[in-house]
C-alpha cells in the first residue's frame, strides 16, 4: 500500500519572548505557580498587527527551504487553527495568496490542539488516493491577542504562546515509511469546557456591547475538567493506535505529545509505563500553540538529530471540543 510521508518540517517563532516574571508585573501570578502547575517558563508573542498567516508564511518558508521545494510545489494547503485572521474567509486562503499562489485547493480545520492531526489524517488520505502529492499541512496561532491579562483570565493567559509550525507530505517511495495510521475522536458534549463565543449567530448583530462587556472577547476554561478528561484520553487513543498496529508501548522510539501542560504529560505517560525522555516536551519554552504544537516538537526533535529512519513516533493530541486522537508513523 502507497503511504504518506513527511518530506520537510519549517517553523516560526515571534521573537517577543514573554517570561512568567514578565507576566508576573501585567496580573497576580508567580512564575513559581506557573512552573507548578504546567511546566511553562516562557512562550512568543507576535507584535500587534501580525496575523495568523503571518505566522504560517514564514513556517512556511522554512518547511520549503528544508524540502528543497518552491511554494509552486504544492498542490494542496490545509491550514489549522483556532486563531484564524478573520471570521471568514478561512485562512488557508491568506496563506496561499501570501505565497504568491493561485488556484490550488485550501482547506481549513478548525480543531484546536488535535487541529494538526486532523489536517494530517486529511492529507495522509489525499495522498493515499492519489490525489495530490504535495500536501502542506499548517498549524498557526496568534494566542496573545486574544487573551485577557487580568487578574480574571490569568488562567488562560499563563498557557498560551504563538507560533506556526509546517509539514509537507508526499508518497513514500519506501511503502514501510510514513503514516501507518490515525486515529481521531471527539465528544462535543464538552464543548462549552473551553471556548472562545464572541460572537453569536443566533442574535443581532451577532457581536454586541453587552458580550464585550461581559468578556466574551477572551477564551473561557474550566481547568480541572479539561485535565481530568485529557489524562484518561490520551493514553486510551494511544493505546488504540498501538493496538491498530500491532505495537506495543515499548516498541515506540519517541512520543511528540500536544503541549497543553507537562503535568497532563507526565500524567499520561506515567499510566502507560513510558520514561519521560521518550514523551517529548518543549512547552517549558513556546506555551501551549494548539494547533502548531506537534509540528514544533517534530522540527525539535529532528534538529535535535532524536528521529532515525525507521523510528516509530506517535503523536498524539487533546483539545477543545473536546477532541483527540493520535498518528503513529514510521521515520
Ligand atoms: N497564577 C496564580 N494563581 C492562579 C492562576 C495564575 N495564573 N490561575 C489560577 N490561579 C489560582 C486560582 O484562582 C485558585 O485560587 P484559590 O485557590 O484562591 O481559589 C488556585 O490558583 C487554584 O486554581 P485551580 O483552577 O484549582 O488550579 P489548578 O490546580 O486546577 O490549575 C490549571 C489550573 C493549570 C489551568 C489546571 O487546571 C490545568 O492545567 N488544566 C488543564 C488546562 C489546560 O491544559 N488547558 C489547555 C488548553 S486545552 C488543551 O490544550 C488540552
Amino acid at each position: 500500500m502507497k503511504r504518506t510521508r513527511i518530506l520537510g518540517v519549517g517553523r516560526y517563532l515571534p521573537e517577543r519572548r514573554v517570561t512568567n516574571f514578565d507576566l508576573e508585573k501585567m496580573f497576580e501570578t508567580s512564575d513559581e505557580w506557573i512552573q507548578q502547575r504546567t511546566g511553562i517558563v516562557e512562550r512568543r508573542y507576535a507584535d500587534e498587527g501580525v496575523y495568523c498567516s503571518d505566522l504560517a508564511l514564514e513556517a512556511t518558508r522554512d518547511c520549503l527551504k528544508n524540502a528543497g521545494m518552491k511554494p509552486e510545489d504544492i498542490d494542496f494547503i490545509i491550514f489549522a487553527t483556532l486563531s484564524p485572521d478573520i471570521h471568514f474567509p478561512g485562512t488557508g486562503v491568506f496563506l496561499q495568496r501570501k505565497l504568491g499562489l493561485t488556484d490550488i485547493g485550501c482547506m481549513d480545520i478548525r480543531n484546536q490542539c488535535t487541529g494538526f492531526l486532523y489536517s494530517l489524517a486529511v492529507a495522509d488520505a489525499f495522498v493515499r488516493i492519489g490525489m495530490y502529492k504535495r500536501v502542506l499541512v499548517v498549524g498557526s496561532e496568534v494566542h496573545s491577542h486574544a487573551l485577557n491579562f487580568t487578574f480574571e483570565g490569568r488562567d488562560v493567559a499563563v498557557l498560551f504562546g504563538d507560533a506556526a509550525a509546517a509539514v509537507m507530505v508526499g508518497p513514500s517511495e519506501d511503502p514501510s515509511r510514513g503514516i501507518l495510521s490515525s486515529h481521531l475522536h471527539a465528544d462535543g458534549r464538552f464543548a462549552d469546557i473551553l471556548k472562545l463565543d464572541i460572537f453569536d449567530i443566533s442574535q443581532k448583530p451577532i457581536v454586541s456591547h453587552k458580550m464585550l462587556e461581559e468578556g466574551r472577547q477572551f477564551p473561557k476554561m474550566k481547568g480541572k475538567e479539561v485535565f481530568k478528561v485529557a489524562v484518561t484520553k490520551i493514553p486510551e487513543v494511544i493505546q488504540e493506535a498501538l493496538q491498530a498496529n500491532n505495537l506495543k508501548v515499548e516498541d515506540v522510539d519517541l512520543f511528540l505529545p500536544h503541549q497543553a501542560n507537562l503535568r497532563i504529560n507526565q500524567f499520561a505517560a506515567q499510566q502507560l509505563g513510558v520514561p519521560q525522555e521518550k514523551f517529548y516536551n518543549n512547552m517549558q519554552h513556546y506555551g501551549n500553540t494548539t494547533a502548531a504544537s506537534i509540528p514544533l516538537l517534530l522540527y525539535d526533535v529532528i534538529e535535535k538529530g532524536m528521529l532515525k529512519e525507521g523510528d516509530i513516533v506517535v503523536m498524539v493530541g487533546f483539545g477543545s471540543g473536546f477532541t483527540w486522537g493520535a498518528s503513529v508513523m514510521r521515520w
